[in-house]
């Protein structure tokens, strides 16, 4: 895949690099204050969810299980399509298909002029929903599948059904053709799942699908059963900074906003944007005085300490400067290494 393929009006637009490289200098530079406006975020429609699956540290969840209110996501829509955001992940502790009003999001994301994500175990993934996605103008859409195994799938992907997910998903993909969204069947890997990317590919190549392999990460790195599972650890260096803080914003179901979305509960949190608005929180007090405590050091903030999912190598630095969120997401899963 060319260059090319990544180019779009968020890459090229002005405004857009200009927002990228204030926020990507801000971060370099560890100001406590960002210039810049996050240019993706995780938006939860629920937290609901019909699976308990073994790498997933929902489960340690203690927080409300609700679904956000349409009034609410579209005070968020209303304030955030005049920012350079360049990524609407519609997804975090749940499984979104739960969310009635789900399609609806998506379609007022698109005409405010925004990209959209989701990612979804697929287990009520139907012709009906399927059709509904593919008119919707969903833009980027990851299907969780761990295994071509029916015994290890069921196993890592608690209360789903091996036939019953494959089926949806190569129904869904028929429906798709050669349609948007961007689809991505991605596979965690894991202690106890050996994959054959060959066998993958084969159940799915006649279809336009990109299959994609992933480490899992640690989450935070507080569950030790999840810990175990990890392959291919990345070498934690404490003294990296996190660049998710500098970058994105989370809001959970009830509009708690959240630093990256490790945070299953309200571990931390900068406010609700019931209350705030999202650019008041992105540089409110709490948010500038957690940017702090991590330039002081992330070994000593207890939730932060062994989390395997931040900090950036050069060459990152600079994909993440020039290229938009959506094309950033396209690249990291089409290219041959996942860096976790
Ligand atoms: C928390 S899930 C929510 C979306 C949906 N329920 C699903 O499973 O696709 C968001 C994403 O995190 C992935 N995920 C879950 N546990 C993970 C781990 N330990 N490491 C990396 N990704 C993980 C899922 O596969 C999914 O793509
Ligand atoms: S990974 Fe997704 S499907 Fe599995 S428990 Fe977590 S939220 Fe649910
Ligand atoms: S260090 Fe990890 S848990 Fe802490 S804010 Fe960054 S990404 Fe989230």
């Amino acid at each position: 895949m060319g260059i090319y393929t990544y180019l779009n009006r968020n890459t090229i637009s002005a405004g857009n690099m200009i927002n990228r490289v204030l926020l990507m200098t801000d971060y370099q530079k560890k100001k406590t204050k960002a210039r810049g406006f996050p240019n993706l975020l995780y938006i939860e429609p629920t937290n609901f969810c019909n699976l308990d699956c073994l790498m997933c540290v929902r489960r340690k969840m203690k927080r409300a299980v609700g679904y956000m209110e349409m009034s609410l996501f579209s005070k968020i829509i209303d304030e955030v399509k005049r920012y350079p955001v360049e990524l609407i992940y519609l997804m975090m502790f749940g499984e979104s298909l739960f969310h009635k009003n789900l399609i609806d999001m998506v379609k007022y994301c698109k005409k405010a002029g925004l990209k959209v994500g989701i990612s979804t175990n697929a287990t009520v993934l139907n012709a009906e929903i399927s059709r509904k996605i593919v008119e919707s103008g969903l833009d980027f859409f990851i299907i969780s599948f761990d295994s071509v195994d029916p015994s290890t799938y069921n196993k890592i992907r608690k209360g789903a059904r091996y036939e019953k997910t494959r089926e949806n998903i190569e129904t869904f993909l028929r429906i798709k053709g050669k349609r948007k969204p961007t689809t991505i069947i991605q596979s965690l890997i894991m202690k106890g799942n050996r994959l054959e990317k060959k066998k993958v590919q084969g159940i799915f190549s006649r279809y336009d699908v990109t299959i994609k392999f992933r480490p899992v990460h640690n989450w935070s790195g507080e569950d030790e059963d999840i810990n175990e599972l990890q392959v291919n650890q990345r070498n934690l260096n404490q003294n990296e900074l996190c660049d998710k803080i500098w970058r994105h914003l989370t809001i959970q179901w009830d509009g708690t906003v959240v630093p990256c979305c490790n945070i299953y509960d309200k571990q931390i949190s900068f406010g609700n944007v019931k209350e705030k608005t999202l650019k008041e929180i992105w540089n409110g007090e709490r948010m500038k005085g957690f940017r702090k405590a991590h330039i002081l050091g992330r070994g000593k903030i207890k939730f932060c300490k062994d989390c395997s999912y931040c900090g950036l190598s050069t060459k990152e630095k600079i994909a993440l400067t020039v290229f938009d969120s959506l094309s950033q997401e396209k690249i990291l899963y089409n290219s041959k290494k996942w860096r976790d």
